[in-house]
């Protein structure tokens, strides 16, 4: 069924990754640094993490997948008010599903990393937060981990 996500939710996401952008390294450092908080054993799944006792800092890999997980949920959002759906490139889903399959990722690892995404837009955008564009966040984010779970389980 569609989705219905509205053209003030859409700017609330994009504007916030506008913000975002301007200041990746440390948001990047602060996304992990959550993730750790709230779950300290998926440590060992990040090849960057692993072997390092403190979050590090200014790591390529680790940007990498803080820009991906800020940057598809912002076009998630986008797509949510196109078309009322998520829609991964096939090429993309598939290399999204294997990965994450490969590192022993699980269902509940999906709302840990959604709670660190949520505290590092709150922290990031300052006065600028609202309910409604956490919310925002928070729908698109859920609606691309589905897409990617479901990837998962088809190749289980
Ligand atoms: C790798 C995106 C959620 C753990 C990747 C890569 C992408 C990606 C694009 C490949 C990076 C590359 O090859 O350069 C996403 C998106 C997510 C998400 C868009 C949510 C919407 C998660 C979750 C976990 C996770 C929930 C587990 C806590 C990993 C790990 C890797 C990876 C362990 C391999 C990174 C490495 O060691 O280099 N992810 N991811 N991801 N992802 Fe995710």
């Amino acid at each position: 069924m569609a989705v219905f996500f509205t053209e003030k939710q859409e700017a609330l996401v994009k504007e916030s990754w506008e913000l975002m952008k301007l200041n990746i390294p440390d948001l990047s450092l602060q996304f992990f640094t959550t993730i750790l908080e709230i779950a300290p054993a998926a440590k060992g799944m990040f090849s960057f993490l692993k072997d390092s006792d403190v979050v590090p800092q200014n790591n390529p890999k680790l940007k990498a997948h803080a820009v991906k997980v800020f940057k598809m949920t912002c076009e998630a959002a986008i797509q949510l008010r196109e078309k009322g759906e998520v829609v991964v490139a096939e090429t993309t889903l598939k290399y999204l599903g294997s990965v994450h399959l490969k590192k022993g990722v699980v269902d509940p690892h999906f709302e840990v990393v959604k709670e660190a995404l949520l505290r590092t837009i709150k922290d990031a955008v300052g006065k600028k937060w609202s309910e409604e564009m956490l919310g925002a966040w928070a729908e698109a984010y859920d609606h691309l981990a589905a897409a990617i779970k479901a990837e998962m389980k088809e190749e289980m």
